[in-house]
């Protein structure tokens, strides 16, 4: 149905954390969503409730148990993307691994230039998290050695852990804004029931249900529906937007 890729050219900007709660919504939007870790760290998991130490099944290994979480099946595949094997035929595995009856959410690391390069050309979206920092706005010239980042079609921007009591968090926001235009499809304000809920292996929505950027968090996936035309195929009768409330 749709490849959705989380990557930032910095860090720790949130791409694992909303790759985990754009799934979450789309799969309780009753689409079928498999979420994909290709980072080293594989901590996608852990915003579904699992322990570090639980296994994820490979993105191409045997067929065994699956592992499902809220309706999300998360699969890994940062070996997979490396071996010569896959290397060697890349566009038809490519072409067979990403099953179009699935939504795929798919987590690459912020270092992974190769495979952002591999899977652009096959997303429908590719979801750039940015904090309201200077590290972070200082990377948005690494996103293309061949266009300026404003020219990525399939590009848009999440800008994270805003904070409007802090004069460079509002300053940022307006930066990037006036930069992107459309672009940017949502902000996230940062707020420390994030860490707790991610501490209880619990979904934000139970763990702190009034959090304001649980508020965001509803707006920006229902925005990405609407980016990628998902939003007529289910309805939007279950989707709460901040205003709805
Ligand atoms: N809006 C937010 N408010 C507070 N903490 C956040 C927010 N977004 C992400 N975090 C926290 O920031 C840290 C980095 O997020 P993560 O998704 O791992 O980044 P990345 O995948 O880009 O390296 C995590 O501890 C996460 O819980
Ligand atoms: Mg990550």
């Amino acid at each position: 149905m749709a490849v959705i890729l989380f990557q930032s050219p910095k860090g720790g900007t949130g791409s694992t954390f909303l790759a985990a709660q754009l799934a979450l919504h789309l799969a309780g939007r009753g689409y079928e969503v498999n979420a994909l870790d290709c980072t080293f760290q594989n901590a996608l998991k852990m915003h579904f409730g699992f322990m570090p130490s639980q296994p994820v099944p490979e993105l191409d290994g045997v067929e065994g148990e699956a592992l499902v979480a809220f309706g999300v099946k998360l699969l890994q595949a940062h070996h997979h993307f490396r071996s010569q094997a896959f290397l060697r035929e890349a566009e038809r595995q490519l072409d067979r691994l990403f099953d179009p009856a699935h939504i795929w959410i798919v987590d690459v690391a912020s270092e992974d230039r190769p495979l952002l390069d591999l899977l652009t050309p096959r997303c429908a979206l590719h979801i750039c998290a940015l904090l309201p920092t200077a590290a972070s706005l200082a990377t948005l010239n690494r996103l293309s050695e061949t266009a300026p980042a404003m020219q990525l079609d399939r590009t848009v921007f999440v800008l994270n852990q805003l904070d409007d009591r802090q004069k460079l968090s509002r300053h940022s926001h307006s930066f990037v804004r006036d930069l992107f235009g459309d672009q940017l499809i949502a902000t996230v304000r940062r707020d420390e029931a994030i860490n707790e809920a991610l501490a209880r292996f619990e979904p934000i929505a139970k763990n702190a249900p009034t959090s304001a950027a649980l508020q965001d968090l509803r707006f920006f996936a229902s925005a990405v529906e609407e980016r990628i035309g998902l939003t007529q195929a289910v309805g939007e009768a279950n989707v709460t937007v901040p205003g709805d409330v």
